[in-house]
């Protein structure tokens, strides 16, 4: 009895404080609401990581899922608002007497079981329909690309393309962060690291696949429309995950065999001819062989197969810097590759990338300001003779490099 008076108190004491919302309060929900569309809608211009764009028939597939989700949301949410709204202005209180206590409805309960069971099933069967056709077989595809997902960069190998055409056994092409395709080519991606998990996306081209230690993970799609297109690790990484960007760029088959020989031909820079048969890198260069390899010259004494992970082949501590100039940006999509980062991604390397495992050798003092200019001087040879390949013009709604590196 004692407890029905005090919940009855608390009722009332409730409705006394019960007040309308005052006409300031609506407006500011009003301009708060608006605020929200605009900001919505200053997104829809620049969309390099859209999931609506596709570009690919197996990123059709997974909009076409993701339609059905939506309008299938749609109708749900609208209906369930509209029985808020009437319930609420056809049951208003209209007097102290409280309403009719009902205790369950068995009719209510089974039509709430089972439509959401339709729902789902209608869901489920085109989704698992989708998973089987997407997965990945061997013998369709026309060539093998195998990435490493890296801490916090990308290390992409063409095994089937070995760096000197006379010896299939010399090593396979390898380069970082930007993977190239030809136009029309059905490529099997084998993912794997050597560290943590990370997860391989590139939304315009096909859907997420996680990157894991120990084990191979195989993604496939085929890009017809000639492009480049953003990817990212989707899967928390560690310190440095929101900058481990890349781009897939998709290329006439022409273009890509271009790029193939610009990366067999060793890098215009020679330190010494007289003395050396090999191209020589500059002297400061020396401390960066550790980790880097710049192919056709003696920087390609870097360790492959770096790493404790059971997979053999892990790659390299660094990435690849043969034709580094012709990529975009560096650090994974942290800095616009040009001479200025560059120098200040040797000057500051962990201050714009925080975690880096690149060590700061000018901090450390292992770098003077001449060494350091002379390095950016070298990093931007990296190019063939004849200046870098084309690059594909942005795909889908992707957005310039500079765009992308500032977000
Ligand atoms: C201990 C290994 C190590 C050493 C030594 C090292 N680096 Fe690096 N470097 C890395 C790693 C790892 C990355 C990738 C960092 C990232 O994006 O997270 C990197 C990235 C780079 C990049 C950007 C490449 C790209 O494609 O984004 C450049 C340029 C570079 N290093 C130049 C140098 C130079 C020049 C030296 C010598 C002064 C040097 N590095 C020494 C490990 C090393």
């Amino acid at each position: 009895m004692g407890r029905q008076t005090s919940a009855h108190d608390l009722a009332s004491e409730h409705q006394a404080t019960r007040r309308r919302p005052a006409p300031g309060r609506l407006g500011g929900w009003a301009a708060l609401s608006l605020l929200v569309v605009l900001v919505l809608a200053g997104c829809v211009e620049q969309q390099p990581y859209s999931t609506i764009s596709p570009q690919t028939a197996k990123a059709d597939d997974i909009q076409w899922l993701y339609q059905i989700l939506f309008w299938a949301s749609l109708v749900v949410f609208v209906a369930v608002q509209a029985g808020i709204v009437y319930t609420i202005l056809r049951f208003r209180r209209s007097s102290a007497n409280r309403p009719e206590q009902v205790h369950g409805n068995t009719r209510l309960e089974i039509a709430w079981t089972i439509i959401p069971a339709v729902i789902l099933l209608v869901l489920f069967i085109p989704t698992a329909r989708i998973i089987f056709d997407h997965a990945a077989a061997e013998e369709n595809a026309d060539f093998v690309i195998d990435i490493y997902g890296k801490q916090w960069w990308w290390e992409i190998h063409y095994p089937e393309i070995p760096a000197n055409p006379d010896d299939p056994e010399s090593l396979a092409l390898v380069t970082a962060n930007e993977v190239r395709i030809p136009q029309g080519a059905n490529v099997l991606f084998n993912l794997q690291s050597n560290n943590v998990i990370h997860s391989f996306w590139v939304p315009q081209l096909s859907g997420k696949l996680d990157v894991m230690p120990g084990r191979q993970n195989q993604l496939q799609f085929t890009a017809d429309t000639v492009g480049e297109y953003f990817g990212e690790c989707a899967e928390f990484c560690g310190a440095a995950h929101a900058w481990m960007r890349f781009k897939v760029l998709v290329v006439p088959p022409a273009e890509f065999d271009a790029w193939v020989e610009a990366w067999r031909a060793p890098p215009p820079v020679d330190a010494d001819p007289e003395t050396a048969d090999v191209v020589e890198v500059p002297a400061a260069f020396g401390v960066c062989l550790a980790c880097h390899q710049v192919n056709g010259t003696n920087a390609v004494i870097a360790p492959q197969g770096f790493g404790t992970n059971p997979v053999p082949d892990t790659g390299n501590p660094g990435p690849n810097l043969t034709l580094l100039a012709c990529r975009d940006f560096i650090g994974a999509g942290v800095l616009v590759n040009n001479e200025e980062n560059l120098r200040t991604w040797l000057t500051d390397t962990d201050r714009v990338k925080p975690g880096v495992y690149m060590p700061n050798y000018y901090d450390d003092g292992s770098l003077s300001d001449g060494q350091v200019d002379e390095l950016v001087a070298y990093l931007q040879t990296l190019q063939p003779e004849g200046g870098c390949p084309p690059r594909p013009p942005l795909g889908g709604d992707a957005a310039t490099p500079e765009a992308v590196a500032q977000n």
